[in-house]
C-alpha cells in the first residue's frame, strides 16, 4: 500500500478586499495542520489561491475605473504578503483566474453535460435597463414582501429573516444606479443536484471524518429535497465564459472549488510531482478547511460535481466557526473590523496563531478575540510558562554547567510527559488544537514545577551532579516542548531551536538523549504585552 498524498486546501479568499482576523482563523488553523503533517513527516502539500470571479469583482473595477485583472492583480500581491507575514506555509497560493482552471472548469462541465446533468431553462430575472446587466442579490434592494421592511436585499430580510426571490422584491431599485429594474428573460444552465441525492446521502453518512453537527445539518438538507443549482450568469461578468457560450459564463462558485485542482496542477507541473496521484489515485486524501458559511457549496454542489465527472472525493472537510470580537460579529461601523494588516503593523503573528490554537476547536462554534483575555493568555502562558521556562533552565545552564547537558535525572514526569506527548498528536491529528494546546502548557507547569521545587541554585553547592542531571531533564523537556509547538508558533520554535543549539527538529525528536549537547545564547523569546488595543 502506497503512502497517502495528502493535499490539503483552505477556502479561497475572494479578491476583492482585504485579508481580515477573520480569515485568518482558516488559515491558521489549516497552517498548524499541515505544518503538524509535516513535522511527523506526513507527505502532504498546502494548496490555495485568490478567488477571482464574480459580479462584485467586475462592478467594483467598474466603479474603480480599472480592469478586473488589475482589481485582482492588487489583492494577489497584498493577501501573498499578508499571509506571507502571518508565516502561512502554502506550497502553491494561486489564482481562479489561470489556464488550468478554465481548463478543469471546461473538462468538468462538460463531463457533466455529457451525462445528462446539466440542462438548460428560461428562467425570469430582474435586470437594470440603465446599467444593462441583470443584477444579483445583493444589488437589487426594495420592500420585504413579508413584512414590508425597507431596503432589503434581493435574497433575504435581514428584519424578518425570510428569503425570497429578487423578483418578489416590492418596489425594487437597482443598488448601483437606484433606477427600477424590470424583469427580464434569461437562458441559463442547471445543474441536476437532486440526482445526486442518494449518492451523497451515502457518502455523508460513510465518511468518519465528518463532524456529527455538519453530517446532521447536511443530511436534513437531503431529506428536505434538494433543488437543482443555476450554473450560469450573463454578461457583464468577470468569469470564464462557458463552453460553447459567447455572452454565458460559468457562476464563480462552479470554478472556485475547482480551483483547488488548478492550484495543485499548478504546483504539481512546477514540481514534477502528479496531479492524478492527488485526484484520480486511492492513495490521494484531499482535505478541505472551510467556514460554516459555505458547507452547502462543499458539502453538496461539490462532492457532486467531482463524483460526475470522475474525480476522488474529499477524505475530510473540516469545518471552523467565524470570529466574534468582544461576543459579536467583527463590524466596521463598532471599530471591530480588524484586518490582517493593521494587526501585523502592531503585534507579532504568532500571538494570535497562539490565541486562535488556544480556542479552536472541533466544534463550529464561534472563536472569540477579546482583548483582556488575549493579553492574560500572552502574558500568563506564553511568555508566564513556555517562555520562562526555557529561558530560566537554559540561562542556569549556561552559567553553572558551561551550556552542556549531561544524563537527565530519572523521574516520573518523563512518562506524565511522553502520555502527553501522545494525546497532544492525537488532539492536531483530529484539529483539537485548543486541546493540543492545553497539553502542551501543562508540560510547561510540571517542567516548572520541577524547576521550582529542584532549587537548583540553592542545591547546586551541595549536590552539583543531580542539579545538573535536574536542570537536563527540564532542558529536554523544553525541546519536546519546541517541537510540539513548531505548528502552531513557528518562528518563535526557530527561535528557540537555536537558543537550544538544535536545528530543523521533528516529531521523532522527542525524547530523545541530549547528554553532551550544548546549548546556544539564551534570550527571553516573548515579550510581555501592555494591551490589545486595535478594538476600539
Ligand atoms: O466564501 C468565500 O469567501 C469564497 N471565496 C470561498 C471559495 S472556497 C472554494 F470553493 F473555492
Ligand atoms: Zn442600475
Amino acid at each position: 500500500m502506497c503512502a497517502e498524498k495528502i493535499l490539503v486546501t483552505s477556502a479561497l479568499p475572494y479578491a476583492n478586499g482585504p485579508i481580515h482576523l477573520g480569515h485568518m482563523v482558516e488559515y491558521i488553523l489549516t497552517d498548524i495542520y499541515c505544518r503538524f503533517l509535516r513535522l511527523t513527516a506526513r507527505d502532504c502539500i498546502f494548496c490555495c489561491a485568490d478567488d477571482t470571479h464574480g459580479a462584485p469583482i467586475e462592478i467594483n473595477a467598474r466603479k474603480l475605473d480599472i480592469s478586473p485583472e488589475e482589481l485582482i492583480a492588487r489583492y494577489y500581491s497584498e493577501h501573498r504578503e499578508d499571509f506571507e507575514r502571518f508565516h502561512i506555509s502554502f506550497d502553491s497560493y494561486y489564482t481562479t483566474n489561470s489556464p488550468e482552471n478554465k481548463a478543469f472548469s471546461d473538462l468538468i462541465f462538460t463531463r457533466l453535460k455529457e451525462r445528462g446533468d446539466i440542462y438548460k431553462q428560461v428562467i425570469e430575472l430582474t435586470f437594470c435597463p440603465e446599467c444593462k446587466r441583470f443584477l444579483p442579490d445583493r444589488y437589487v434592494k426594495g420592500k420585504c414582501p413579508k413584512c414590508g421592511a425597507e431596503d432589503q436585499y434581493g435574497d433575504n430580510c435581514e428584519a424578518c429573516n425570510s428569503t425570497y426571490n429578487t423578483t418578489d422584491l416590492i418596489l425594487p431599485y437597482c443598488a448601483i444606479c437606484h433606477s427600477s429594474p424590470v424583469r427580464k428573460e434569461s437562458m441559463h444552465y442547471f445543474f441536476s443536484l437532486s440526482r445526486y441525492s442518494i449518492l451523497l446521502k451515502d457518502w455523508i453518512i460513510k465518511n468518519k471524518n465528518i463532524q456529527p453537527e455538519i453530517r446532521n445539518y447536511v443530511l436534513n438538507w437531503i431529506e428536505s429535497g434538494l433543488k437543482d443549482w443555476d450554473i450560469s450568469r450573463d454578461e457583464p461578468y468577470f468569469g470564464f465564459k462557458i463552453a460553447g457560450e459567447d455572452t454565458k459564463y460559468y457562476y464563480v462558485w462552479l470554478d472556485a472549488p475547482i480551483g483547488y485542482m488548478a492550484s495543485c496542477e499548478h504546483y504539481c507541473r512546477e514540481k514534477g510531482l502528479s496531479f492524478d496521484d492527488y485526484w484520480l489515485n486511492p492513495q490521494g486524501s484531499v482535505r478541505h478547511f472551510i467556514g460554516k458559511d459555505i458547507i452547502y457549496f462543499h458539502f453538496l454542489f461539490w462532492p457532486a460535481m467531482l463524483m460526475g465527472s470522475g474525480f476522488n472525493l474529499p477524505d475530510s472537510i473540516f469545518v471552523h466557526g467565524f470570529l466574534t470580537i468582544k461576543g459579536e460579529k467583527m463590524s466596521k461601523s463598532r471599530g471591530t473590523f480588524i484586518t490582517a494588516r493593521q494587526y501585523l503593523d502592531r503585534y507579532p503573528a504568532s500571538l494570535l496563531r497562539f490565541y486562535y490554537a488556544l480556542n479552536l476547536t472541533r466544534s463550529i462554534s464561534d472563536l472569540d478575540l477579546d482583548g483582556q483575555d488575549f493579553k492574560e493568555k500572552i502574558n500568563g502562558e506564553l511568555v508566564g510558562n513556555i517562555s520562562n521556562l526555557a529561558y530560566r533552565s537554559m540561562t542556569f545552564l549556561a552559567k553553572h554547567f558551561n551550556s552542556r547537558l549531561t544524563v537527565p535525572a530519572s523521574s516520573d514526569i518523563v512518562n506524565t510527559e511522553q502520555d502527553k506527548i501522545r494525546s497532544i498528536y492525537n488532539h492536531y491529528d483530529s484539529c483539537h488544537l485548543r486541546n493540543a494546546v492545553k497539553e502542551i502548557l501543562e508540560i510547561g507547569d510540571i517542567g516548572n514545577k520541577y524547576f521550582q521545587d529542584a532549587e537548583p541554585w540553592k542545591n547546586i553547592k551541595t549536590d552539583r551532579v543531580n542539579t545538573w542531571r535536574g536542570l537536563s531533564l527540564v532542558i529536554q523537556m523544553v525541546r519536546d516542548l519546541t517541537v510540539c509547538l513548531k505548528p502552531a508558533i513557528p518562528d518563535l520554535c526557530v527561535e528557540m531551536e537555536a537558543q537550544l543549539g538544535l536545528k530543523d527538529l521533528k516529531w521523532q525528536d522527542i525524547g530523545s538523549s541530549l547528554e553532551g549537547h550544548a546549548i546556544g545564547q539564551p534570550r527571553p523569546l516573548v515579550q510581555r504585552i501592555d494591551a490589545f488595543d486595535l478594538i476600539s
